[in-house]
């Protein structure tokens, strides 16, 4: 989950470089921050908790540094767990992404003589280099020989700053690495998202490779030690979500941006969209697959597969999928979908799927990520990074996919694309009004929120609950209306906000009865609609475009997220104890 960033290459303001592309990894993990730099012979550590700012920047010059965005695994939030981590003597710095199984083991077994100073797993990883070479001053073995020790899924940049040179390797979890023009300047990071504009090229690593790197110059090795060719590709960068313009947070920004996207997104992917719909109608049996958010994109898909192309497909939580994979042939078709395309549940997930010869069908919004790499076939969302811990636009993303994908499959491309045009222009309308702030504010003030929807307005449901839940810490849960007699009813008291997504679909009147029966018992019942009713004490009007009222209906939750944030007072881009790539299990 954590941020990993490294600089070697022409002098520079280091500290600034760094520190400038961990604040855009920030969004990994915020609970503290460190960076390691050379400048005129003198190498400085620097390490705090809390969110980065840019103004304690030491302003030092040197040509290397590596730096470190952390979401606590192992050992408490404080100075001294923060990255980056030493060994005995401080000339090797580590920092770390992922988690390190055996580093118990490790440490009993061949460091009971080091000194440790930090609780974390990190720790050991610069100790046992500095075991290795003290057999051998081998250092690119060093790395080689520790890294190969490691259980579980990491990446780590190591800096030998007597030296000034850089290791990069890793296993499952992302590393780029990224040069300019002119190759003077040498970046790795662990989302390309940090990289500066000059980046031109960038190159994946892959897993158990080694990239060194010094000021002039960079290699690749094999795990054997074997040197390898790195084939650069073109990278130009969509900065879409980098800066925050006008808007106070990114979160507003991403839900802001959803129009343009969406519009996009159906005018460019339906070569990309047809492909997927042949795939599925060859399948021998298709899953949908994904976490939190994603999921519940997943459930939605489930139901527009059924409602417009009368196909059944399976969705299921990617933490859970490993557990399913018997059912698999290498007919079925799995669809992962994954804003990060990081997500482990997911990356693990397709690894039991590709062991039964199943074919991957990633949709996912990052371009080279695990996940778009790994898969057989890919439909790249192209929502622009998301800065927000939180996902929105790449959630409506999903939703236009998935509804187009649907709609190609009874042959009709075009009627699916009418729709999500037509709800992208309902949206623009929602974005302007004002009431969406007002009910936050009610709604701020309450311990709990329920959110009512039934067929394919229950996964919308379920993620309006997400959204203020972990953009506003209020309670919130979603629940299919037929539920409601079935224990939740139990919870409603006088006052209890209920919102009620109410389409005029095939579920408009059982929507509506179970809105009478809360009310009966007391609830303050917001519905969601096209269509007023005497039973709403707020009516939020949402014009019906069909099924692509899936996606109006997510963006009103969206704001309703974003709105009870701010009238909490807490910051919606960065959740307490989340982190936006969860890569680890
Ligand atoms: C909620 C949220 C998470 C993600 C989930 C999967 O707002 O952002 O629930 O949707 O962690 O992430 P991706 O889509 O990157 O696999």
């Amino acid at each position: 989950m954590c941020g990993i960033f490294g600089y070697s290459g022409k002098e520079t303001i280091v500290s600034s470089v760094i520190l400038s592309g961990l604040k855009l990894l920030e969004y990994r993990g915020y609970d503290s921050w460190g960076i390691a730099v050379t400048s005129k012979g003198k190498t400085t550590i620097k390490k705090k908790p809390g969110k980065i700012n840019l103004a304690e920047d030491p302003k030092l010059t040197g040509s290397t540094g590596i730096g470190h965005t952390r979401w606590a695994t192992h050992g408490g939030v404080n100075k001294i767990n923060a990255h980056p981590h030493t060994d005995c003597s401080g000339d090797i710095i580590v920092v770390h992404n992922g988690i390190i199984e055996n580093y118990r083991e490790l440490a009993s077994k061949f460091l009971r003589k080091h000194s440790f100073v930090s609780k974390t797993d990190t720790e050991v990883v610069a100790h046992l280099i500095e075991q290795e070479l003290s057999k051998s001053k081998d250092s690119k073995r060093a790395v080689l020989k520790t890294f190969q020790k490691l259980k579980g899924l990491n990446a780590i940049i190591v800096f030998f700053p007597k030296s000034n040179e850089l290791y990069a390797i890793k296993n499952s979890s992302p590393l780029i690495f990224g040069t300019d023009k002119k190759k003077k300047s040498f970046y790795l990071s662990s989302d390309v998202i940090a990289f500066p504009k000059d980046v031109e090229k960038i190159y994946f690593l892959d897993d158990e490779t080694l990239l060194s790197f010094g000021k002039n110059s960079y290699s690749l090795n094999s795990s054997s030690g074997k040197e390898l060719k790195l084939a650069l590709t073109a990278f130009s960068q969509d900065v879409r979500g980098r800066e925050m313009g006008a808007y106070s947070h990114y979160m507003e920004k991403e839900i802001h941006e959803q129009p343009k996207i969406l519009s996009e997104f159906v005018a460019t992917k339906e070569k990309e969209i047809r492909n997927l719909a042949q795939k599925i109608d060859k399948a021998f049996g298709s899953y949908l697959i994904g976490c939190g958010t994603a999921f519940y994109a997943c459930l939605a898909g489930s139901y527009l597969f059924s409602t417009i192309a009368k196909r059944h497909i399976n969705p299921a939580i990617g933490s859970e999928f490993s557990y399913l994979v018997d059912f698999l042939k290498k007919e079925s078709l799995v669809i992962p979908l994954s804003q990060s395309g990081e997500t482990i549940d997911i990356i693990s997930s397709i690894k039991h799927a590709k062991e039964k010869k199943a074919k991957i069908y990633a949709l996912t919004n990052v371009y080279g990520s695990t996940l778009y790499r790994q898969a057989d076939y890919q439909l790249l969302l192209s929502a622009g990074p998301e800065q927000a811990v939180v996902s929105t636009k790449a959630f409506s993303t999903k939703l236009a996919a998935l509804l187009l994908t649907a709609y190609t499959l009874r042959g009709e491309f075009e009627t699916g694309k009418k729709l999500v045009l037509e709800s992208v222009e309902e949206i623009k309308k929602i974005l302007t009004s004002k009431q969406n702030k007002q009910i936050a504010k009610k709604l701020s003030k309450k311990s709990h929120v329920y959110v009512l929807g039934r067929g394919p307005s229950y996964p919308i449901a379920l993620e309006t609950a997400l959204k203020l839940k972990e953009s506003s810490y209020v309670h919130a849960e979603g629940f299919a209306g037929g539920e409601l007699k079935h224990g939740v009813m139990a919870l409603i008291e006088t006052g209890t906000p209920v919102l009620v997504l109410n389409p005029e679909d095939e579920t408009y009147q059982d929507t509506l009865s179970s809105a009478y029966e809360v009310k009966a018992r007391g609830a303050y019942v917001i519905g969601i609609s096209s269509k007023n009713n005497s039973i709403f004490d707020e009516f939020i009007n949402v014009k019906d475009t069909k099924e692509a009222t899936l996606i109006s209906y997510a963006v009103v939750g969206q704001l309703l997220g974003y709105f009870t944030a701010l009238a909490k007072g807490v910051n919606p881009d960065r959740p307490r104890n989340l982190a936006k790539s969860v890569t680890v299990k």
